[in-house]
């Protein structure tokens, strides 16, 4: 990828990229080093968020690298005026090297990446994608498993609303999975963009209702049900606890088997897994600042 790369989705990479990024995350996680001195990283915010936006802050401060924060966009910032995100990304894109960007439409990434002058990472754009949650993701993969090729992993949840699993199997397209178990309700079920994919690269799924069905696998990539996506409270409810990973649940997966969640997390892991050995959730969110650590270092330095 060359310097001005923007990172909007997870089929954008290559795995000779992700084995150099994440060699360069397991090393500036020991020892982080001022590469990036200089440097403006703004966060642009227009959705609610904690890991993704401190992370991202908290890596290029470890860089040594200087932050603007618009944490509340949709409210505090000239969008309230009317602005297109077409022309605040032109401005911020003056202001700083590189814009981090969360936004409730589908798209917004793309658009605000067709005129910014330096990179755009899409943090979340609505019902689209998040592709530097699907690099973490995969990150704590290397780390869980023996070898994500060969390997059965289950996605568990809101496939349909739910950015990080998609940008997550998008990025298992690039593998050699044994197989993709996609567990949601038929009606939040997984997107026929990424199953169309899946089938091109020939990657083996299959899709169940039955939280069951995940019990054999090696990964359990569990999801919340998207609240803020459904048109009303009754709708959400409908959803609401159909997943729920309990101790007991935890207990009867294979012994080296792995529990990931992009977080955060309401009711669908129960607050006793937290201490199995399954747990890989706040392991993931730590790997969160490595990852970006190396993606910032990567596209600026
Ligand atoms: C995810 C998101 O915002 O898409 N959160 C995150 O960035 N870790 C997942 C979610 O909100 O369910």
């Amino acid at each position: 990828m060359g310097k001005s790369t923007h990172i909007l989705e997870a089929q954008q990479f290559d795995r000779p990229y992700l084995d150099r990024l994440f060699t360069l995350a397991t090393k500036l996680a020991d020892a982080p080093k001022p590469l990036l001195t200089g440097k403006i990283l703004a966060t642009l915010f227009y959705e609610p968020s904690t890991r993704t936006r401190l992370s991202f802050e908290s890596a290029m401060h470890r860089l040594d690298g200087g932050v603007i924060s618009a944490p509340d966009a949709g409210a505090q910032s000239s969008a309230v005026k009317g602005e297109t995100i077409e022309d605040t990304a032109r401005i911020v894109s003056q202001y700083a090297d590189v814009i981090v960007l969360r936004h409730y439409e589908k798209g917004a990434a793309a658009k605000a990446a067709s005129v910014s002058s330096v990179p755009v990472i899409n943090a979340g754009d609505g019902t689209g994608q998040h592709p530097t949650q699907a690099l973490l993701d995969i990150y704590t993969l290397t780390r869980e498993l023996p070898s994500i090729d060969g390997a059965s992993i289950a996605v568990v949840g809101d496939l349909k609303n739910g950015r990080a699993a998609r940008s997550f199997v998008y990025l298992l397209g690039k593998f050699s999975p044994k197989e993709l178990i996609f567990i949601s309700p038929p009606e939040l079920a997984m997107g026929t963009d990424i199953k169309e994919y899946l089938t091109r690269h020939a990657i083996l799924f299959r899709e169940s209702e039955h939280l069951e069905d995940a019990h054999s696998a090696d990964a359990l990539y569990q999801t919340r049900i998207q609240k803020e996506r459904f048109e009303n409270s009754e709708e959400y409810d409908r959803f609401k606890g159909r997943y729920i990973i309990t101790a007991a649940y935890a207990a009867d997966m294979k012994d080296t088997a792995a529990i990931l969640h992009p977080l955060p997390r309401v009711d669908e892991i129960s607050v006793e897994v937290d201490d199995s050995p399954h747990a890989a959730y706040f392991k993931q969110a730590r790997y969160g600042v490595h990852v970006r650590m190396a993606l910032l270092a990567d596209l600026l330095s």
